[in-house]
């Protein structure tokens, strides 16, 4: 058969079946067989997974990635953005696409939904999708596609850019904010915005977060002088997400469109989705590993350093919230487990103007802390060792959350499982008998961030190898002393390729961004491949 790369004797997973001992058969970037007994002609690569899980490549549908927060795109005129002028990053203290991505392949994702960010003062959404295309393209080492966030939803962004952003830019799915003062809506712009994605047939993702409510927590907290970062916990309980998340599933029932509630946290909110769904609402939910494996103590550490947990919702106090949540896992409710990658460093060359010590202000105010933790990286071999190998979850139910459903909810129809015909995006783990549990550090990741909130957490497996498209992004080399470090990020950076897909959910086509490979060309060696 003529093959460019064969994989042999691995198990192979996909969110239905579990074969042992497959074999899978790639050629010009797609999977054509899977098999037994492929016979190949000579010099074509072949890897042996014997004893080793092979999973579709995780896809990341929450990802925020060179986010400027402070300016909004219409500082930019037309002129500067075709000239392919890119805002000030001197100032930004998160991840770029570059490190976030090389991050993404190295913990086994192979594609990552990002968002493209309006801020209230942009009117229009045109320059925003238009700038951050300049940030992603030529930078991703994997695959990527766009969210747009709306915190403006003027008559230009109702009447004419929605619909731009479907037909010409193939967004299929936006996100707004009940909190945030810089990006929030009040009902009746929900209401506004719902309408139009009910005509245009997009999906609205909404952070479900009471906003009034926090404000007044935060206030009477400041006043007793509560402001140490484990009381930004306390500012927003749990109650606080499902009030909000309720009233949004209100809204969305009242407009008919379908609605994803994401990082949801709490066990209350939770069980508001579950109802919902039980009345056949199209109502889907996200959760994320940080509120799987975390609780809120991890805020209460020594000095400020509680700060590199914070992020919103809030890690919640109650092991019964995390319980909830695998429970909502198993039972359904919720379709996609992302990241909510959303750093930012804890110390920024500019000293404490800047970065989560920043946040600390000269009082210590958990206010004033960027929220979001980094965990793009660890994402899917956290759900493989805190999910499969401590049994909450099955291999198959794993692979559905990280992979085959975000596919599926966003129209990523070639890509989420492992068939003929589909990209060959796939992961290939460590035989069980052979990994050597390790501790995690963060000199480990390759992500650009100063810190992980999972320092010291044991991993029993890592992705060995990420394939992206047929071609070997990144091998772990696990007996090098620096274990994820030692990965091999081939680089696979180049411009976009916009490609018209077919879109499973709801019915509208996604311009899909490719970013074709060039093995030729290894970007980033940070170990020798000693393959
Ligand atoms: O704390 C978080 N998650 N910040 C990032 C922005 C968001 O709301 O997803
Ligand atoms: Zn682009
Ligand atoms: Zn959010
Ligand atoms: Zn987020």
């Amino acid at each position: 058969m003529d093959l460019d790369l064969v994989i042999r004797n691995g198990c192979v997973v996909t969110a239905s079946d579990i074969w042992p001992s497959s074999e899978i058969g790639i050629k010009d970037g797609k999977i054509v067989v899977v098999g037994s007994n492929l016979a190949v002609k000579d010099g074509v690569e072949e890897i042996d997974a014997a004893g080793a899980f092979i999973t579709p490549g995780g896809i990341d549908t929450h990802v925020h990635l060179s986010q400027i927060y402070e300016a909004s795109v219409s500082n930019l005129n037309k002129t500067q953005l075709t000239n392919g002028v890119i805002p000030n990053l001197e100032n930004y203290t998160g991840e770029l696409y570059e490190t976030g991505t090389r991050s993404a392949i190295a913990g086994g994702t192979t594609t990552v939904i990002t968002f493209a960010s309006q801020m209230k003062g942009d009117d229009s959404l045109v320059p925003v999708i238009e700038q951050y295309h300049m940030l992603a393209d030529g930078n991703s080492y994997c695959d990527y596609a766009f969210h747009v966030i709306v915190s403006n939803p003027s008559e230009t962004v109702l009447k004419h850019d929605l619909q731009m952003m479907v037909e010409k830019y193939g967004i299929t799915s936006i996100k707004i904010y009940m909190t945030y003062k810089a990006l929030k809506l009040r009902d009746y712009e929900i209401l506004d915005v719902m309408h139009t994605a009910r005509k245009l047939g997009i999906v609205t993702m909404v952070h479900a977060e009471n906003a009034d409510v926090i404000d007044w927590m935060t206030e009477h907290l400041e006043q007793k002088g509560m402001t140490a970062p484990y009381h930004h916990g306390t500012s927003r309980p749990p109650i606080v997400e499902a009030e909000a998340t309720n009233r949004a599933i209100v809204l969305s029932e009242l407009m008919d469109t379908p609605i994803l509630l994401v990082h949801i946290s709490g066990g209350q909110a939770t069980r508001i989705i579950r109802e919902a769904q039980t009345r056949l609402l199209p109502v889907y939910g996200e959760t994320c590993p940080q509120y799987l494996f975390l609780l809120a103590d991890s805020m209460k550490k020594e000095g400020f350093e509680g700060a590199k947990a914070v992020c919103s919702p809030p890690l919640r106090e109650d092991k019964a919230d995390q319980d909830a949540l695998w429970t909502g896992i198993n039972n359904g409710t919720f379709t996609t487990l992302s990241s909510d990658h959303a750093p930012s460093n804890y110390n920024h060359p500019k000293g404490k103007q800047l970065g989560l010590t920043h946040g600390g202000g000269p009082q210590g105010k958990f206010k004033h802390i960027p929220n979001g933790v980094p965990g793009v990286e660890t994402r899917v071999p956290l759900l493989f060792t805190g999910g499969i190998l401590s049994g909450r979850i099955s291999p198959r139910k794993f692979v559905e959350v990280t992979s085959s459903n975000p596919a599926k909810l966003y129209g990523l129809t070639n890509k989420g499982t492992i068939a003929p015909g589909f990209d060959a995006d796939l992961v290939i783990w460590y035989p069980q008998k052979d990994f050597k549990p390790f501790n995690l550090t963060n000199e480990m990741l390759n992500h650009a961030i100063d810190y992980t909130p999972y320092e010291g957490m044991e991993f029993k497996n890592w992705p060995r190898y990420t394939i992206i498209r047929g071609k070997v992004c990144s091998r772990d080399l696990q007996n090098s002393t620096s274990p994820l470090k030692s990965v091999t990020i081939y680089g696979i950076k180049s411009g976009s390729d916009p490609l018209f897909l077919l879109h499973g959910f709801p019915q509208t086509h996604h311009i899909w961004h490719k970013t074709a490979p060039q093995l030729s060309k290894t970007f980033t060696v940070i170990a020798v491949d000693l393959r």
